[in-house]
């Protein structure tokens, strides 16, 4: 697929899922899509034994093995996750470490990709939570296109998203912008 979006809410079918989809039905209109919630996967958390910098390949037995060629082979990578106490969710944080090591370890598989982050959250905490996910996306070279506002989302009970009336414009402007930048770059 060349655009993949991972929702890092251990909620099926939550706000943040809701947002992720709605921003890849967006691209969809040119690229093909693929959403992958963890939820329904296990993901534990990075053990930092570093053997992935020697043999290339995670120690760890789960369902990361599945998804990591999935992201690699994708050209855009959508990220969302709620905010759990200002940060981002242990889910998501446990898959990021993994992805980012051995991403690392294996020649920065992740550089060039086009990142986009997404956060959805109660009432606090949303733009610190987006700043890590860019930091990610920094520091493992993904390229981050800028948009009109925050891709962030007000929500509590599941569903509640629905009534952030603001978000979809953004995310609808977000990545029409994704696109451009996209094929600017030659698509590739
Ligand atoms: C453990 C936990 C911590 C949370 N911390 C915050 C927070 O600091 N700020 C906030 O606005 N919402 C917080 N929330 C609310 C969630 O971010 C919010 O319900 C979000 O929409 C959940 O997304 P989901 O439906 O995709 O799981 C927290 C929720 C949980 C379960």
């Amino acid at each position: 697929m060349e655009a993949v979006g991972v929702v890092g809410s251990p909620r099926r079918r939550g706000n943040t899922e809701y947002l992720v989809r709605y921003y890849l039905k967006q691209l969809t209109k040119e690229l093909s899509t693929e959403i992958i919630p963890l939820a329904e996967r296990k993901i534990a958390a990075c053990r930092g034994c570093r053997r992935c910098q020697a043999t290339g390949e995670c120690q760890i037995r789960d369902d990361f093995q599945g998804i990591y060629p999935i992201v690699v082979k994708s050209k855009i990578l959508v990220l969302g996750t709620p905010v759990y106490y200002s940060g981002m969710s242990p889910l998501l944080s446990a898959f990021l470490s993994r992805l980012g090591m051995l991403s690392s370890s294996r020649g920065r598989e992740l550089g060039g990709k086009i990142g986009v982050g997404i956060v959805t959250g109660r009432r606090a905490g949303h733009n610190m939570v987006l700043a890590q996910l860019l930091q990610f996306y920094f520091y493992h070279g993904l390229i981050i296109p800028g948009g009109p506002y925050w891709t962030i989302g007000f929500g509590g009970g599941r569903g509640e998203i629905k009534n952030d009336r603001e978000i979809y414009t953004v995310l609808s402007a977000h990545a029409a912008f994704t696109l451009k930048i996209f094929k600017k770059l030659g698509g590739e």
